[in-house]
């Protein structure tokens, strides 16, 4: 069988990419970030280049995929007729590799929550939430590499039942009641004393707390929280069928995302205020508070663990999106490939999220560039592969891409849409990303 794979609906395509972009970025990685550069400034900074940068390049990533509509390594011969361009596609498929590579050490913390929360509640245990030490945990290897290696394999198996019959369904029902408990999260956090200097820290943007660093790394999570530069966004709009509407699609997704984040900002930080915690705590800031808010809930662990297997759903909903780039590059739309390659790739992001997973315990004193060797891996990921990728396709859209065609695969535009973007593809985003990109060398 040699055909592109599709969804049957322009909902599956939408659930499908929405899955993509909301997950550990918006939940775990916006608090953490913006714990370190600012609060409010950050929030600031990460809006700004959300919406004026993700979105026009979101919706980029969509007309390419919908015109192209093959596999991201083959996509931009396709389109240009130049062969050496589809290293776009291959920075791409680099990027995703190394993200799943540390994606997964996150997804294997969740697991091992999941199932010490189990734990307490079928053995009725007294202990509380407040129990769990988050230091205990990661600083353990074989455990943590345990979680990680099966957040991989729930992910291969997925992706190895193929496209269509993914999460999608499911998502519909489970994304909503996500929101519904960061809500609920957010209202508890409010309510706990303390918190108002919480709120205050971030909402409110404090000038003199944006710095270059804080710039640079706001870009980098919104390309993170949109999966932008990597192609992922690509490859699914290229299953999409043509009905897809390329603007309806981008908003919502984009909307959803700001919406989660800043949802996440109010759980997390009001809770820190709290708490007494310190913002600037790092990559285990969300695994530390939260359960410290559902312990003053009734029925907190019940609901610690609901929220917890809404929080792998999600996350998982994007892992799938970071194997089946691979996977889709790598079958070159034979299908009968689908299964040994989804193993193989497996196999490897394994073996790379290894030191990934023993940065936070046994190899942790190897501390260079961005920090340790998962900082690193992150770095290299979002603040140069990702806004690399962006800016080949940028380059490709605005330099290489017949106009009219573009026009034509970007559709009904009635609120005349096209041309400014077209304009601001062209023109200025490449001028932006290179900017900001060469500033972090300077
Ligand atoms: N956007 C995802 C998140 O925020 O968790 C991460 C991601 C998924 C990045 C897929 C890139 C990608 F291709």
């Amino acid at each position: 069988m040699n055909k592109q794979s599709q969804w049957k609906s322009s909902t599956g395509f939408i659930l499908a990419s929405a899955g993509s972009a909301i997950g550990l970025g918006a939940m775990w990685k916006f608090p953490y970030m913006a714990g370190i550069y600012g609060g409010g400034a950050f929030l600031l900074m990460f809006l700004v280049f959300t919406i004026f940068v993700g979105l026009p390049l979101l919706m980029m990533e969509f007309t390419v995929g919908k015109m192209g509509k093959t596999y991201t390594t083959k996509i931009y011969e396709k389109l240009t007729k130049k062969k050496w361009l589809n290293i776009i596609g291959w920075n791409g498929n680099l990027a995703v590799f190394i993200l799943f590579g540390f994606y997964s050490v996150i997804g294997g913390w969740i697991i091992i929550y999941i199932l010490n929360v189990a734990f307490q509640i079928v053995t009725f245990s007294d202990n509380t939430l407040g129990s769990i030490k988050f230091e205990s945990i990661i600083g353990n290897p074989w455990l943590t590499i345990t979680g990680q290696g099966i957040f991989i394999l729930l992910t291969m198996i997925i992706v190895m039942m193929g496209v269509e019959k993914g999460l999608e369904k499911a998502s519909k029902f489970m994304m909503p009641l996500l929101f519904i408990f960061l809500i609920i999260i957010v209202i508890k956090s409010l309510s706990l004393e303390g918190s108002i200097e919480g709120l205050k820290y971030i909402l409110q943007p404090r000038l003199k707390d944006i710095s270059m660093e804080g710039v640079l790394f706001a870009l980098g999570q919104s390309f993170f929280t949109l999966s932008l530069g990597t192609t992922g966004m690509i490859t699914y709009a290229s299953y999409a069928s043509k009905e897809m509407t390329i603007k309806t699609s981008a908003v919502s997704i984009v909307g959803m995302n700001i919406l989660v984040s800043i949802l996440a900002g109010l759980a997390i930080f009001p809770a820190i205020a709290a708490f007494g915690y310190n913002p600037t705590e790092g990559p285990g800031l969300l695994f530390k508070v939260l359960p410290q808010v559902f312990d003053q809930m009734a029925y907190g662990q019940g609901f610690y663990f609901i929220f917890l297997i809404l929080f792998l759903f999600a996350a998982l909903t994007s892992s799938i999106s970071l194997l089946e780039l691979n996977v889709s590059n790598f079958t070159k739309n034979d299908n009968s490939k689908r299964k040994a390659i989804a193993i193989y790739a497996s196999i490897l992001v394994f073996i790379i999220s290894i030191p990934a997973t023993l940065s936070f315990s046994s190899l942790s004193g190897i501390q260079f560039g961005a920090g340790t060797i998962f900082d690193n891996m992150d770095f290299l990921v979002s603040n140069i592969l990702m806004p690399l990728g962006a800016l080949g396709t940028t380059l490709v859209v605005g330099q290489l891409l017949d106009k009219n065609d573009l026009k034509t695969h970007f559709g009904t535009d009635r609120f005349k849409l096209f041309m400014p973007w077209y304009y601001l593809i062209k023109f200025i985003l490449p001028v932006v990303i290179v900017l900001i990109f060469v500033a972090q060398f300077i």
